[in-house]
Protein backbone atom coordinates (compact mmCIF):
# COMPACT_ATOMS: atom_id res chain seq x y z
CA UNK A 1 0.00 0.00 0.00
CA UNK A 2 1.32 3.42 -0.98
CA UNK A 3 1.30 6.20 2.11
CA UNK A 4 -1.27 8.73 1.39
CA UNK A 5 0.35 11.75 -0.72
CA UNK A 6 -0.95 14.98 -1.58
CA UNK A 7 -2.09 14.87 -4.80
CA UNK A 8 0.07 16.08 -7.88
CA UNK A 9 -1.80 17.96 -10.84
CA UNK A 10 -0.04 19.13 -13.80
CA UNK A 11 -1.12 20.99 -16.48
CA UNK A 12 1.21 20.40 -19.77
CA UNK A 13 -0.27 22.93 -22.57
CA UNK A 14 2.30 22.23 -24.46
CA UNK A 15 2.90 24.86 -27.89
CA UNK A 16 -0.37 26.92 -27.07
CA UNK A 17 -1.12 30.38 -25.69
CA UNK A 18 0.88 33.37 -26.67
CA UNK A 19 2.60 34.55 -23.69
CA UNK A 20 -0.10 37.47 -23.37
CA UNK A 21 -2.97 34.62 -23.49
CA UNK A 22 -0.91 32.88 -21.25
CA UNK A 23 -0.73 35.17 -18.62
CA UNK A 24 -4.26 36.34 -18.97
CA UNK A 25 -5.04 32.01 -18.41
CA UNK A 26 -3.18 32.23 -15.17
CA UNK A 27 -5.05 35.00 -13.88
CA UNK A 28 -8.38 33.27 -14.75
CA UNK A 29 -7.44 30.07 -13.28
CA UNK A 30 -5.51 32.40 -9.69
CA UNK A 31 -9.61 33.12 -9.09
CA UNK A 32 -11.19 29.48 -9.92
CA UNK A 33 -8.27 27.31 -7.99
CA UNK A 34 -8.33 27.84 -4.34
CA UNK A 35 -5.39 26.50 -2.37
CA UNK A 36 -5.95 23.01 -1.14
CA UNK A 37 -2.74 21.84 1.12
CA UNK A 38 -3.44 18.05 -0.04
CA UNK A 39 -3.50 19.52 -4.17
CA UNK A 40 -0.23 20.50 -5.61
CA UNK A 41 -1.10 22.68 -9.14
CA UNK A 42 1.93 22.70 -11.25
CA UNK A 43 1.63 25.01 -15.01
CA UNK A 44 3.45 23.63 -17.47
CA UNK A 45 3.20 26.88 -19.91
CA UNK A 46 5.75 27.98 -23.27
CA UNK A 47 9.18 28.14 -21.97
CA UNK A 48 8.43 32.12 -23.23
CA UNK A 49 5.74 32.47 -20.60
CA UNK A 50 7.58 31.24 -17.61
CA UNK A 51 9.69 33.76 -16.73
CA UNK A 52 6.58 36.51 -16.52
CA UNK A 53 3.80 34.07 -15.00
CA UNK A 54 7.28 33.26 -12.57
CA UNK A 55 6.42 37.00 -11.40
CA UNK A 56 2.30 36.80 -11.61
CA UNK A 57 1.78 33.81 -9.33
CA UNK A 58 1.67 32.66 -6.02
CA UNK A 59 3.85 29.87 -5.72
CA UNK A 60 1.58 28.32 -2.49
CA UNK A 61 -1.22 28.31 -5.56
CA UNK A 62 0.77 27.11 -8.20
CA UNK A 63 4.00 25.97 -9.15
CA UNK A 64 6.16 25.76 -12.65
CA UNK A 65 7.34 23.50 -14.76
CA UNK A 66 9.36 23.13 -17.83
CA UNK A 67 8.08 21.21 -21.00
CA UNK A 68 11.37 21.13 -22.19
CA UNK A 69 15.22 21.74 -21.90
CA UNK A 70 18.70 20.38 -22.83
CA UNK A 71 21.06 18.45 -20.63
CA UNK A 72 24.43 20.78 -21.07
CA UNK A 73 24.32 23.75 -18.20
CA UNK A 74 25.79 26.18 -21.04
CA UNK A 75 27.89 26.08 -23.87
CA UNK A 76 27.31 26.74 -27.82
CA UNK A 77 23.93 25.55 -28.07
CA UNK A 78 21.90 27.55 -30.35
CA UNK A 79 18.58 28.01 -29.28
CA UNK A 80 18.54 25.78 -26.27
CA UNK A 81 17.68 26.57 -22.09
CA UNK A 82 19.41 24.31 -20.05
CA UNK A 83 18.35 23.14 -16.44
CA UNK A 84 20.64 25.64 -15.05
CA UNK A 85 19.34 28.13 -16.62
CA UNK A 86 15.44 27.56 -15.30
CA UNK A 87 16.84 26.91 -11.86
CA UNK A 88 14.98 28.58 -9.56
CA UNK A 89 12.23 29.09 -12.34
CA UNK A 90 10.78 26.07 -12.54
CA UNK A 91 10.00 23.37 -9.62
CA UNK A 92 9.80 20.29 -12.31
CA UNK A 93 10.72 19.44 -15.83
CA UNK A 94 8.88 17.02 -18.25
CA UNK A 95 11.16 14.83 -19.30
CA UNK A 96 11.05 12.29 -22.00
CA UNK A 97 7.73 13.23 -22.85
CA UNK A 98 5.92 11.10 -25.40
CA UNK A 99 6.06 14.39 -28.07
CA UNK A 100 9.69 14.37 -27.04
CA UNK A 101 10.48 10.85 -28.09
CA UNK A 102 8.18 10.28 -31.09
CA UNK A 103 8.21 13.92 -32.62
CA UNK A 104 11.41 14.95 -31.86
CA UNK A 105 13.08 11.65 -31.84
CA UNK A 106 15.35 11.78 -28.36
CA UNK A 107 16.03 8.59 -26.90
CA UNK A 108 17.01 6.78 -23.52
CA UNK A 109 20.40 8.57 -23.85
CA UNK A 110 19.12 11.95 -23.86
CA UNK A 111 16.54 11.02 -21.55
CA UNK A 112 18.81 9.80 -18.78
CA UNK A 113 21.07 12.60 -19.34
CA UNK A 114 18.19 15.36 -19.09
CA UNK A 115 16.49 13.64 -15.83
CA UNK A 116 20.46 13.81 -14.11
CA UNK A 117 20.45 17.77 -15.72
CA UNK A 118 17.32 18.46 -13.86
CA UNK A 119 18.36 16.33 -10.44
CA UNK A 120 21.63 18.24 -10.51
CA UNK A 121 20.14 21.48 -10.95
CA UNK A 122 17.43 21.32 -8.42
CA UNK A 123 14.89 20.93 -10.40
CA UNK A 124 12.62 17.65 -10.03
CA UNK A 125 11.85 15.66 -13.50
CA UNK A 126 8.85 14.50 -14.47
CA UNK A 127 9.81 11.39 -16.25
CA UNK A 128 7.42 10.15 -19.13
CA UNK A 129 6.82 6.73 -20.04
CA UNK A 130 4.16 4.74 -21.81
CA UNK A 131 3.86 2.32 -24.94
CA UNK A 132 2.28 2.71 -28.71
CA UNK A 133 -0.73 1.16 -29.64
CA UNK A 134 1.18 -0.94 -31.65
CA UNK A 135 3.45 -1.95 -28.31
CA UNK A 136 0.10 -2.72 -26.66
CA UNK A 137 -1.60 -4.70 -28.84
CA UNK A 138 1.77 -6.99 -29.03
CA UNK A 139 1.70 -7.37 -25.23
CA UNK A 140 5.07 -5.64 -24.87
CA UNK A 141 3.61 -2.82 -22.15
CA UNK A 142 5.63 -4.60 -19.19
CA UNK A 143 8.60 -4.88 -20.95
CA UNK A 144 8.35 -0.99 -22.49
CA UNK A 145 7.67 0.56 -19.05
CA UNK A 146 10.74 -1.98 -17.51
CA UNK A 147 13.27 -0.08 -20.71
CA UNK A 148 12.11 3.13 -20.17
CA UNK A 149 12.32 3.44 -16.36
CA UNK A 150 15.52 2.00 -16.51
CA UNK A 151 16.92 4.09 -19.25
CA UNK A 152 15.95 7.13 -18.18
CA UNK A 153 16.52 6.19 -14.16
CA UNK A 154 20.85 5.10 -15.06
CA UNK A 155 23.11 6.99 -12.88
CA UNK A 156 20.28 8.03 -10.27
CA UNK A 157 21.15 7.58 -6.90
CA UNK A 158 18.49 6.12 -4.08
CA UNK A 159 19.20 9.88 -2.68
CA UNK A 160 17.94 11.51 -5.87
CA UNK A 161 15.20 9.36 -6.72
CA UNK A 162 13.43 11.60 -4.00
CA UNK A 163 13.55 14.22 -6.50
CA UNK A 164 11.77 12.13 -9.29
CA UNK A 165 8.20 11.82 -10.19
CA UNK A 166 7.11 9.40 -12.98
CA UNK A 167 4.13 9.81 -15.32
CA UNK A 168 2.56 6.58 -16.93
CA UNK A 169 1.39 7.76 -20.14
CA UNK A 170 0.37 5.44 -23.08
CA UNK A 171 0.89 7.14 -25.97
CA UNK A 172 -1.86 5.64 -27.61
CA UNK A 173 -4.44 7.34 -25.29
CA UNK A 174 -2.36 11.39 -25.58
CA UNK A 175 -4.52 13.77 -27.11
CA UNK A 176 -6.60 10.72 -28.77
CA UNK A 177 -10.35 10.76 -26.30
CA UNK A 178 -8.96 7.31 -25.96
CA UNK A 179 -8.30 7.29 -22.58
CA UNK A 180 -6.56 3.87 -20.59
CA UNK A 181 -8.66 1.89 -18.24
CA UNK A 182 -8.81 2.13 -14.58
CA UNK A 183 -7.49 -1.69 -15.13
CA UNK A 184 -4.74 -0.49 -17.29
CA UNK A 185 -3.55 2.13 -15.24
CA UNK A 186 -3.56 -0.26 -12.43
CA UNK A 187 -1.37 -3.08 -13.93
CA UNK A 188 1.31 -0.27 -15.53
CA UNK A 189 1.35 1.52 -11.96
CA UNK A 190 1.63 -1.84 -10.60
CA UNK A 191 4.49 -2.90 -12.94
CA UNK A 192 6.10 1.10 -12.80
CA UNK A 193 6.46 0.25 -8.79
CA UNK A 194 8.22 -2.99 -9.11
CA UNK A 195 10.84 -1.71 -10.88
CA UNK A 196 11.44 0.99 -8.57
CA UNK A 197 11.19 -1.73 -5.93
CA UNK A 198 14.02 -4.03 -7.92
CA UNK A 199 16.21 -0.95 -8.12
CA UNK A 200 15.71 0.74 -4.92
CA UNK A 201 13.99 -1.36 -2.45
CA UNK A 202 10.63 -1.07 -1.11
CA UNK A 203 10.49 2.02 0.88
CA UNK A 204 11.61 3.90 -2.78
CA UNK A 205 8.77 1.84 -4.74
CA UNK A 206 6.38 3.13 -2.25
CA UNK A 207 7.21 6.45 -2.09
CA UNK A 208 7.52 7.59 -5.66
CA UNK A 209 4.87 9.81 -7.37
CA UNK A 210 3.86 8.06 -10.13
CA UNK A 211 1.00 10.43 -12.01
CA UNK A 212 -1.07 9.03 -14.79
CA UNK A 213 -1.77 11.17 -18.24
CA UNK A 214 -3.17 10.45 -21.58
CA UNK A 215 -6.88 12.17 -22.55
CA UNK A 216 -7.93 12.90 -18.91
CA UNK A 217 -11.25 15.23 -18.27
CA UNK A 218 -12.94 16.47 -15.20
CA UNK A 219 -15.49 13.07 -16.03
CA UNK A 220 -12.44 10.75 -15.93
CA UNK A 221 -10.16 12.05 -13.41
CA UNK A 222 -12.00 10.93 -10.42
CA UNK A 223 -11.50 7.49 -11.61
CA UNK A 224 -7.93 7.86 -12.04
CA UNK A 225 -7.29 9.90 -8.60
CA UNK A 226 -8.96 6.76 -6.85
CA UNK A 227 -6.61 4.07 -8.56
CA UNK A 228 -4.54 2.69 -5.87
CA UNK A 229 -0.90 4.00 -6.68
CA UNK A 230 -1.74 6.62 -8.73
CA UNK A 231 -0.46 10.19 -6.82
CA UNK A 232 -1.91 12.27 -9.14
CA UNK A 233 -2.60 13.05 -13.54
CA UNK A 234 -0.66 14.76 -16.01
CA UNK A 235 -3.50 16.93 -18.10
CA UNK A 236 -2.91 17.87 -21.62
CA UNK A 237 -6.01 19.48 -23.46
CA UNK A 238 -8.10 19.23 -20.31
CA UNK A 239 -5.69 22.16 -18.49
CA UNK A 240 -6.75 24.80 -21.71
CA UNK A 241 -10.00 25.49 -20.42
CA UNK A 242 -10.27 27.00 -17.12
CA UNK A 243 -13.73 24.96 -16.00
CA UNK A 244 -12.03 21.58 -16.94
CA UNK A 245 -8.82 22.10 -15.03
CA UNK A 246 -10.36 23.79 -12.34
CA UNK A 247 -12.83 20.56 -11.95
CA UNK A 248 -10.05 18.33 -12.14
CA UNK A 249 -8.29 20.42 -9.39
CA UNK A 250 -11.40 19.87 -7.20
CA UNK A 251 -11.79 16.65 -7.74
CA UNK A 252 -8.17 15.90 -6.90
CA UNK A 253 -9.25 18.02 -3.24
CA UNK A 254 -12.11 15.18 -2.54
CA UNK A 255 -9.78 12.68 -3.15
CA UNK A 256 -7.49 13.29 -0.87
CA UNK A 257 -10.21 14.16 1.51
CA UNK A 258 -11.56 11.10 0.87
CA UNK A 259 -8.27 8.95 1.68
P1 LIG B 1 -4.00 14.99 -23.38
O1 LIG B 1 -4.53 15.14 -21.98
O2 LIG B 1 -4.38 16.08 -24.30
O3 LIG B 1 -4.28 13.61 -23.92
O4 LIG B 1 -2.39 15.08 -23.26
C1 LIG B 1 -1.76 14.33 -22.31
C2 LIG B 1 -0.36 14.75 -22.24
O5 LIG B 1 0.42 14.54 -23.15
C3 LIG B 1 0.08 15.48 -21.04
O6 LIG B 1 1.47 15.60 -21.00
Amino acid sequence: MSPIKKKLIIGNWKMNLTVHEASIFVHTLSQSIAVHRDVEVVLAPTLLALQPISLQIDRRQFKLAAQNFYWRDQGAFTGEVSAAQLRGLVEYALVGHSERRHVFHEHDKDIRSKVQAAVRNGIRPVLCIGETAHERSSGETADVLHDQLLGGLANVTSEELGQVVIAYEPVWAIGTGNNATPDDVKKAVRAIRRQIEHLYGQKAANEIRVLYGGSVTPESAATYLATDGIDGLLVGGASLSGPSFTAIVGLAHHEGEAA
